[in-house]
């Protein structure tokens, strides 16, 4: 397993830096609060940690709004610190990725107050102005997916400028070279230091049309859908000269060993796949799969997200999967509390690298934030529509003292936590044999010990409705994933070659006696590993 590389056998898991845990007291999770959590990390098992961004920022959208790429911000700590949490994360042999945010700078960033200072500064062009249409409006129809058009008038200049997001993050000009190199040296700059990669924010819009063409209305718009989604993103989103960028950005991943591009991509399977380019021309070693995330919570439906990534990815290249993130509802809340253990079994036996975000391991729900607490600028532009993304981005609940040992009891933190950290925490999962977090950890360490299961090949399997199944394959080694996706029981007549297999894990963390007579009896909810060898076949 060792020849295959570290991003392909290995597990990451994503933190939200605002919210892991709090080392100075301020209510905000910071990078020697990430140090403090090191060895939890290395306990569960994960491979890599991506780390949402640690940069100045105005935080107009919590740090997607930088202010200087090569400096940390902070409220998050010193270099000193990201120093330091980089080699002991190394030390421990867990891989850091950060993220890259190159579609767009926060306005406080030095360029783009250079920028806009005047039509005639040596980084106008850094950005992408336009005059007016001649009635005076914005220059085209591309609206902000934060609600609102895409531009904003800047009196002063007497020009607008665009945003794909906030007001307060203009976007890059990729078609300008000399934005493309400033980048590249970011990259450079933490990959010199030793960070393991990039997860690429908004990977499928650096570069837009030229011509700044009016998008077209969607035809099938209703109330209740979006505002974004009036028109079809034909020339912002996507736009095939955007491969380019992909390429570039790899090219420079590739000056050094071992990095890993993640790209984040929120386009259909037969689109996003061609963000691995080709073998000469390779673009994201992952581009985000979240079809997951999106799809229903159906035995069917997952197969078929399931089968149509596997027919589509490249044979050169290699999946990767996604239940959550810190855009998304959590998929406890998505899915249900007793589906998240089958959800979880999913991530971690499908082949293709599985991402984990925070606190889903103990099956971490979506937590409701009283107006008054709501931070997300998206909630605030978009209220009323379950847009805003606080809810996911609650503190990590460590045990059961105040603030659930995110921060000290005395203070307040940034978001509100989780009534139930009482009992869906860190310390109580860990001491409970079949907790989430105990079933999480068995798979991830199975996972790990398991060439068929970390890079093995995949077979679906024919089942009864409303479960899933499939084998996962290396050598001799077998597994066989059987998963309901009911609050029924299920009875499953097994191939037969697996008559005689054994059942390895239940998301019920016991041994039930699975398989009699060639047939399995799952529990409603539950998901189950069975193993066998090839010669018992
Ligand atoms: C990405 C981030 C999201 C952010 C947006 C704008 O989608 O994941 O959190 O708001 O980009 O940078």
């Amino acid at each position: 397993m060792n020849t295959v590389p570290w991003w392909q056998r290995g597990i990451i898991y994503q933190i939200y830096p605002r919210s892991f845990q709090d080392a100075n007291g301020d209510g905000v999770g910071d990078l020697p609060g990430i140090l403090r959590r090191l060895d939890y990390l290395a306990w569960l098992g994960v491979d890599a940690i991506w780390l949402s961004p640690i940069y100045p920022s105005p935080m107009a959208d919590f740090g997607y709004d930088v202010s200087n790429y090569t400096d940390v911000h902070p409220l998050f700590g010193t270099m000193d610190d990201f120093d330091a949490l980089l080699e002991a994360a190394h030390a421990r042999g867990i891989r850091v990725i950060l993220d890259l945010v190159p579609n767009h700078t926060s306005d406080q960033h030095p360029w783009f107050l250079e920028s806009r200072s005047s039509r005639h500064n040596s980084k106008r062009d850094w950005y992408i102005w336009r005059d007016p249409a001649p009635d005076g409006g914005p220059p085209n129809n591309w609206l902000s997916l934060f609600g609102g058009p895409a531009w904003t008038y800047d009196e002063q200049t007497g020009q607008y400028y665009l945003h794909s997001f906030l007001a307060q993050q203009p976007d890059l000009n990729w078609h300008n070279p000399e934005v493309r190199e400033a980048i590249f040296n970011v990259m450079r700059f933490w990959l010199d230091k030793g960070v393991d990669g990039f997860r690429v924010d908004v990977a499928d819009r650096f570069i837009k049309d030229p011509c700044l063409r009016n998008n077209p209305r969607n035809p099938d718009w209703r109330e209740g859908m979006l505002p974004v989604e009036q028109f079809l993103e034909a020339y912002n989103k996507n736009y095939a000269d955007n491969h380019l960028t992909a390429r570039w950005l790899r090219a420079v991943a590739d000056e050094y060993d071992d990095r890993v591009l993640i790209g984040e991509i929120y386009l259909p399977i037969p689109e996003l796949v061609t963000y691995y380019g080709t073998p000469e021309a390779p673009e994201y070693h992952i581009p985000y799969n979240f079809t997951l995330i999106t799809t229903p919570w159906e035995a069917e439906a997952v197969r078929c997200v399931v089968d149509l990534f596997e027919g589509r990815v490249p044979s050169w290249a290699w999946p990767n999967w996604v239940l959550g993130n810190h855009d998304r509802s959590r998929v406890a809340s998505r899915v249900g509390r007793e589906q998240a253990r089958v959800a979880m079994m999913l991530l971690l036996t499908l082949r293709g690298t599985p991402t984990i975000y925070y606190g889903d391991e103990l099956g971490m729900e979506d937590v409701p934030i009283p107006p008054d607490r709501v931070q997300d600028p998206l909630e605030k532009n978009i209220p009323g529509m379950g847009l805003g993304r606080d809810p996911e981005r609650t503190p990590m609940q460590w045990d059961t003292s105040p603030n659930a040992g995110f921060c000290p009891p005395d203070v307040e933190p940034w978001l509100p936590l989780s009534e139930a950290y009482h009992t869906v925490n860190v310390a109580v999962q860990r001491e409970q044999p079949n907790s989430m977090l105990n079933m999480t950890r068995t798979l991830i360490h199975l996972r790990r010990s398991s060439k068929a299961l970390a890079v093995g090949d995949y077979f679906p399997c024919e089942t009864p409705a409303g479960v899933f199944a499939y084998t996962r394959e290396a050598g001799a080694e077998r597994y066989l994933i059987a998963l309901n996706f009911t609050g029924e029981p299920q009875a499953w007549t097994l191939p037969p070659a697996w008559k005689h297999a054994h059942p390895v894990l239940s998301t019920f963390m016991d041994r039930p006696e699975a398989v009699q007579c060639g047939t399995i009896h799952l529990r409603p909810n539950e998901g189950l590993i069975l193993e066998r060898r090839q010669h018992n076949s």
